[in-house]
């Protein structure tokens, strides 16, 4: 995940949200040192199916993503906004990994970051490591010309020959 402010935890959530709708049993991991769903977990009602775990870091997120995803359906891992030995662990645990990102070119290079993060992770896995950017945040009605141009720079990057496995990047918000 990305840089502060980009919808990381709004995203978490709203997915979360969805797929216990749909009937599963969802676990969110919440790796942010903010705490910002455990803070929220604490004072809200969940759904039985829905669970939130926080205080994780480097030290036992490994143990905590293997335990949960013996008995959960679904384990959403919230991270730092800047890639860290977290983000590291949690990505060798994962199926899927969502970069959420801003339309602005700060935004854009940590999300280019925690890319080549997922291309290093791809060298050492045996399964397949899924990805996709994209932009919660943007407004579908008025694209900038820094998000075209940013638009432009992960179509071209994401579809490089060099890139060694799947990822994708949503044009629309
Ligand atoms: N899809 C969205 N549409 C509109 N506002 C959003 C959306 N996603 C997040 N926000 C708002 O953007 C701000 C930052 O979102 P947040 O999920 O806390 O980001 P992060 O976890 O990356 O710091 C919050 O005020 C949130 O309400
Ligand atoms: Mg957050």
């Amino acid at each position: 995940m990305t840089k502060r402010g980009s919808g990381r935890t709004t995203a978490a959530l709203v997915l979360a949200s969805v797929l216990v709708d749909e009937g599963a049993s969802v676990v969110i991991i919440d790796a942010d040192a903010n705490q910002p769903l455990a803070q929220w977990a604490a004072d809200a009602q969940l759904p039985e199916t829905l669970t939130v775990i926080g205080d994780v870091d480097e030290e036992n997120i490994l143990e905590t993503i293997a335990e949960q995803a013996a008995h959960k359906q679904f384990v959403i891992v919230e991270l730092e906004g800047s890639p860290n030995l977290a983000t590291s662990y949690a990505m060798s645990l994962s199926n899927l990994i969502f970069i959420p990102i801003q339309a602005s070119h700060l935004d854009a290079s940590e999300a280019a970051k925690t890319l080549k993060l997922v291309d290093r992770q791809r060298k050492t896995l045996r399964g397949q490591l899924h990805c996709m950017v994209f932009w919660p945040r943007a407004n579908a009605a008025i694209q900038t010309s820094s998000a075209k141009d940013i638009q432009n720079q992960f179509a071209e990057a994401l579809s490089s020959e060099r890139r060694s496995g799947p990822c994708s990047f949503s044009a629309r918000p």
